[in-house]
Parts: C-alpha cells; structure tokens; sequence
C-alpha cells in the first residue's frame, strides 16, 4: 500500500504533531531516510516524519490508516535486510527524536528508554550506573534501541548473554489500528496468557510501532580477556569450543577466516594476531576472575595445541590488547563493505557448522569460482556470515541477480540441516522469498494471521518480512 504525492500534505500532517515532531521533504533528507545499509534498493519515500511522543506515533498512524499511507519504521538504519527501507513512496517514521532514558531503578536493575537510544548511549548509560547492557555489535554507536528490539538483534556476546528478546522486560507499542498498548510492564514473571510483547519483539514494524522499551541490565563482567587462536581444520572450532566451555564461561566465541583478516589489515591497518598464517581463527572471550581462571585457560589452551586442534594463539594481557583483538572481528564488516557484499546470515545447530559451511562453500565456489567469499561470524551460537563480494568490474546489478542465482542452492542446504536463513538480521525485503525454506506453510500462514490483528489495513512496513494475501 501506498500513496501518491498529491493526496499528501505536510501541513495536515505536521498540524497533528501537537508534541513538537516534524515532518522532512527535502530531497537529501528522503534519500539518508529511505534506505539502511543494504544499499540493494534505491529510496524513495514521501516523506519522513520524526515525532517526539508515543501520542504523536499514534496520531501518525491515524492519520495513515484514513490516508491508506504505508509507514515505514526507521531507527538508526543499520539494517542489513532492507527492513528499513521504503523504496515505494511510504512515510518514514523516525525515531531520531525519542531518545530520552526515561527512568532507571537500581534495585530493579530496570533501565526504561524511548525506541530511539542509540545501544552505545543506552550501554554507556548502564556503565555510569555500575551495570552492563549486554548486547553488542560492530554497529551499536549508530543503531537504536527500537530497531534492535524489532530485529532482536544478536551480536557477538550472544552465547552468554543471549539476544536483544532476553533483555526487554517492557513495550510500549502502538499497533497498526493506532492502539496503543503497555506490554508487561518490566515484570521479569508475568504469566497471563499470550505474551503479546514477544510478537513485537522480530517483528521487525510489520505489527505497529515500538516506542519505549523498559530494558534489564546486568552486571558487570570483570577483567575481560580475549584468546585468538589460529587453526588449520574448521572441524577443530568445535572440539576448541567444547573444551573452553567445559571449564569456562564464555562470553564469546567467534569466528573469521584468514581472507577476512586480510580485508581488516588492509583497510583498518590492524595487525594480525600473531605471525603463523592459518585458515581460520577463533576469538574466545572470557572473564578472567582471578589467577585460577587464567591458569585454566592456559591450560587449555595447551590441550587444545596438545591434540593438534590448535597452532597458534594469544592472550590479552591488558583491556587495551583486548579490544585490539576484538578489531580483527568487528572490523570485518567494515572493511568488506567497499566490495558491495551480498550478504547471507544463516544458523544450524553447532554441533553441524563445519559440515555445513564446507558444503555451501563447495556449492557457492563451484558455481562462481571468480567471486571471493569471506566467512566470519558468531560460530559459538551456529551463526555463520557468508559474503560474496561483488568483482570490481561487475555491475551491481547484474551481481546481486546472479548471488541470488545460487541463493536456492544455498537455502535448499539450509533447509536439509533445519537452519535458518536469517540468523540475527532479520527478514525485511530481501530474504522474504526464502522464509519458507525455514518456516512452514502453515507457520507463515499463521503470521499472516497475527498481522491482520494488529494492522488491519496493512500499513505497516509492507512488502517486508511476509506479504499480506
Ligand atoms: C557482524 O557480525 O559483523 C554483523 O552481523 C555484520 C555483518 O554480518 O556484516
Ligand atoms: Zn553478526
């Protein structure tokens, strides 16, 4: 659904944002508001309007539903799945201009927010207060609050700490029928039936609007310490994996390839660990607590050199040396970007991660033996990153058609070792015809179902994640 540009007018609109919001139609402004970072489609929105209170959220949403206007959600658009994007003359809705914490309580460990914190502020935020927000991502100082919660979106400390969903005790939402409603309320035990605020939670704005957020916080890991390990077989990730696990706790444990390394020291300038070249790194994090621990892992360490798995590694001696480690993963996506990525964010239990990405690697290498692929990503969780970057004299274009060429391939392995085809991204625009090689029929029938609910008219961020019948 959307409109033509004759039947809007920002006055009307503007007239109802009683709070202070604003309404933008200035061409630079639709075309940084109308994408993420996917760059796949071209932005053309109506208009973007940013408003700066849940009462202006619900008078737009009014206003839209009368119009037959299609909104589109946007926070820090960082998106990787065009979930933010409106290619198709929608109206942005912004939520630069909510971006007031609102509330904190120390005995709850409760930190309450409006959708447009940016994570960094929100994790800086939890620092003063001597706590921890926990989910982190190369993106988190442009990012927002409520784009996360409408992705849950994952990141590297995710084996420990889980996903954005383990940390949001509290929504406040305004459906796409322009009600607004208050989702259990920071309780941490709330058991009266359907848990409405799940829905809203990954239901990346297909369902209505996130406009404040009440978010636990944790505290603080102490002494955190980074390993990087290089190995020769990507089977060996796993018995690594299971051996640090038995003894420590992990609070991450990533992967990247000896390409990708090569694309940060190229564009970040970043040293590599250590001199032996290897095909594939692990980064394993953990909190070293006392001398025990350190021993422990060195021990370990040497266990898993002792059996082969391992051929080279350090250790952080300092937060300094261990945030210089943390660059060799974070910077990857960064430093590929140049090379427009197609990107594929898939999961499959743990336990099968190196034979599944040995067979999508041989399917994608045998079909486009001229396209370098970088491997990366969160292999502790069974989130693996596949990117094929496009060849510099290749148009875009014509590169993404043929990556999605061997998408079908790709999603057909996916589909055979029960994974997923969006890992931590989302669906948005760009992996929505491959849900059902995740989900079922019946289950995407039922989503369908739920959105009819909460969005009658079909407003809200159409033509991503499903299509309405
Ligand atoms: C990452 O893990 O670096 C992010 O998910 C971004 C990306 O996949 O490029
Ligand atoms: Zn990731």
């Amino acid at each position: 659904m959307s409109t033509t540009a004759t039947a809007f007018d920002p006055q009307t609109l503007e007239g109802l944002l009683t709070d202070g919001g604003k309404v933008l139609t200035a061409p630079d402004d639709l075309a940084a508001y109308g994408c993420d970072w996917t760059r796949i489609y071209d932005p053309a929105p109506l208009a973007v309007v940013l408003p700066k209170s849940t009462e202006e959220v619900q008078a737009i949403v009014r206003y839209a539903n009368e119009q037959h206007m299609a909104l589109v959600p946007s926070g820090g658009r960082t998106g990787l799945s065009a979930g933010a994007v409106a290619a198709n003359g929608e109206m942005v809705v912004a939520m630069d201009r909510m971006n007031r914490i609102l509330d904190f309580n120390a005995n709850d460990r409760l930190v309450q927010c409006e959708a447009g914190v940016v994570t960094e502020q929100l994790q800086q935020y939890a620092d003063e207060q001597g706590l921890y927000y926990p989910v982190d991502f190369a993106s988190a100082g442009s990012s927002e609050l409520g784009g996360n919660i409408a992705t849950n979106a994952g990141g590297i400390k995710v084996i420990r700490y889980g996903m954005t969903r383990d940390w949001v005790l509290g929504l406040k939402v305004v459906t796409g029928a322009g009600e607004i409603l208050e989702l259990n309320n920071g309780l941490e035990k709330n058991n009266t039936g359907y848990d409405l605020r799940q829905l809203f939670i990954g239901g990346e704005g297909t369902l209505g609007f996130i406009t404040e957020a009440t978010m636990k916080l944790a505290r603080q890991p102490s002494n955190l310490t980074v390993m990087v390990l290089g190995l020769n077989d990507l089977s060996n990730t796993m018995d690594v994996l299971q051996s640090f696990r038995s003894k420590l706790d992990l609070t991450a444990y990533e992967f990247f390839s000896n390409e990708a390394i090569a694309h940060v020291q190229a564009h970040a300038e970043v040293p590599r660990p250590f001199e032996t070249e290897c095909p594939y790194y692990a980064l394993l994090e953990f909190e070293a607590t006392s001398e025990g621990v350190m021993e422990e892992a060195m021990a370990l360490f040497e266990h898993c050199v002792e059996q082969e798995w391992v051929v080279d590694g350090v250790i952080s001696q300092s937060e300094g040396q261990a945030e210089k480690l943390w660059q060799l993963r974070e910077r990857i996506s960064e430093s590929i970007a140049p090379h427009t990525p197609y990107k594929n964010d898939l999961s499959v239990r743990i336990s099968r991660v190196p034979e599944f990405l040995n067979e999508i690697h041989s399917v994608v290498s045998k079909e486009y033996p001229d396209f370098e692929i970088i491997w990366y990503g969160h292999i502790g969780d069974g989130n693996l990153h596949l990117n094929i970057l496009k060849p510099a004299d290749m148009e875009k274009q014509e590169f993404f058609k043929r990556c999605e060429t061997v998408n079908d391939l790709v999603f057909e392995i996916v589909q055979r070792y029960e994974g997923s085809v969006s890992a931590e991204h989302g669906v948005g625009m760009v992996k929505k015809k491959y849900l059902g090689f995740t989900k079922s029929a019946e289950e995407i029938a039922v989503m369908k179902g739920i959105k009819k609910v909460f969005d009658p008219n079909g407003i809200m961020n159409p033509g991503k994640l499903i299509d309405s019948d």
